[in-house]
């Protein structure tokens, strides 16, 4: 029977096992995928400890995924078997060898795009995509700071901001993420171990600070955002590696210059089938003209997911992680 990872219970990364169930059948609407990727992401880690609630446990984990079509429901239109697809979805459990997706959520996936590459960026490209193009549509006249600049996230953004034009500033917690960052676009990668990003933000903006920081990493570097921007500058809050920020003051907004802060979502930027067409598109662009490039730095196999979670938790994982599904 195909395999796929679950967990029964809330915890760290050993309530992940493997276990083998019937294929799922596709219902009205939906297709059945094979899956030959999957990706990590860090909001799994937030499924599995319960931070973010799960529907019902037992529970799948894993939000996107890449594979071929292998059966179609009813009422789906333009989607064969044998196409290969890939997607994000909602609903927990891509860690799997197959699930079904509703079919408005596939994205067809071009022939020089390959499975891995797509399970490593379609949850992080297309965030990295509406992060610059819609929530703060950069300039290349803009200078902006990008924390944890060597995360799966990160790079992609560091790439695709240096495209534009932008001048990217990043932090990191190690020299060999600084030479990484640097190698995928970010012009001024900052060890914030080592170094008072504040104080070097300053330096390198002339005194100005940036228009825009974008933000994964949440407890630990929310007050160092705010401090990094220029007057109206726009905090882009989108994640909280090190934590949730909790307490938050409005009053601090004007405090540091009359901010902009905004708490944006993947799923409300592709909520449609036209923003979700758009963004993949462009995202598909940039990759196959070779403009931003996937970097998929670690694989593991569906029994290893205990492991990729304590990895990416523990701070060793750089760019794209991705579940190989034989
Ligand atoms: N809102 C959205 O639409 C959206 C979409 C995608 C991802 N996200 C969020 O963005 C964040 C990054 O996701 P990702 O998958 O790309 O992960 P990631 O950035 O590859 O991994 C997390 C990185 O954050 C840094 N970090 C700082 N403090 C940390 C701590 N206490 N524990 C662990 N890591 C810490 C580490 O880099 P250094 O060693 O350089 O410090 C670490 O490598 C997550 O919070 C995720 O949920 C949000």
């Amino acid at each position: 029977m195909p395999k796929s990872v679950q967990f029964t219970t809330h915890g760290g990364p050993d309530v992940l096992s493997v276990v083998e169930t019937p294929k799922p059948e596709p219902g009205a609407g939906e297709v059945r995928v094979r899956l030959y990727a999957a990706g990590l992401n860090y909001i799994d880690t937030y499924h599995r400890t319960g931070y973010y609630p799960v529907p019902s446990l037992p529970s799948g984990i894993g939000l996107e995924g890449a594979g071929v079509i292998d059966a179609i429901g009813p009422d789906v239109n333009g989607w064969s078997a044998g196409q290969r697809v890939a997607f994000v979805v909602t609903s927990l459990g891509t860690y799997a060898e197959y699930r079904t997706v509703p079919a408005d959520r596939l994205v067809a996936l071009p022939d020089e795009i390959e499975f891995e590459q797509a399970a490593g960026m379609m949850l992080k490209g297309m965030t990295a995509r509406y992060l610059l193009r819609q929530t703060y549509p950069v300039s290349s006249e803009d200078t902006i700071l990008v924390h944890a600049a060597a995360g799966g996230v990160g790079l992609i953004l560091c790439q695709w901001a240096a495209y534009l034009g932008v001048t990217v500033i990043g932090t990191v917690g190690s020299p060999e993420k600084a030479e990484l960052a640097r190698e995928n676009g970010c012009s001024y990668p900052v060890l914030y171990r080592e170094e008072d990003v504040v104080d070097r933000v300053r330096e390198i903006t002339g005194g100005a600070g940036v228009a825009v920081v974008y933000d994964s990493v949440g407890r630990d570097t929310m007050e160092q955002s705010l401090q990094c921007l220029r007057q109206r500058g726009l905090l882009v809050s989108f994640g909280q590696s090190s934590g949730a920020v909790e307490g938050f003051d409005p009053v601090m907004l004007s405090r540091h210059g009359s901010l902009f802060l905004t708490r944006p979502s993947l799923f409300h930027y592709v909520a449609s089938r036209e923003e979700l067409e758009e963004n993949a598109g462009e995202l598909f662009s940039v990759v196959r003209s070779g403009d931003v490039t996937i970097p998929v730095r670690q694989r593991y196999t569906l029994e290893e997911a205990a492991e990729a979670h304590r990895a990416l938790e523990a701070r060793e994982t750089t760019g794209s992680t991705v579940f190989v599904i034989n």
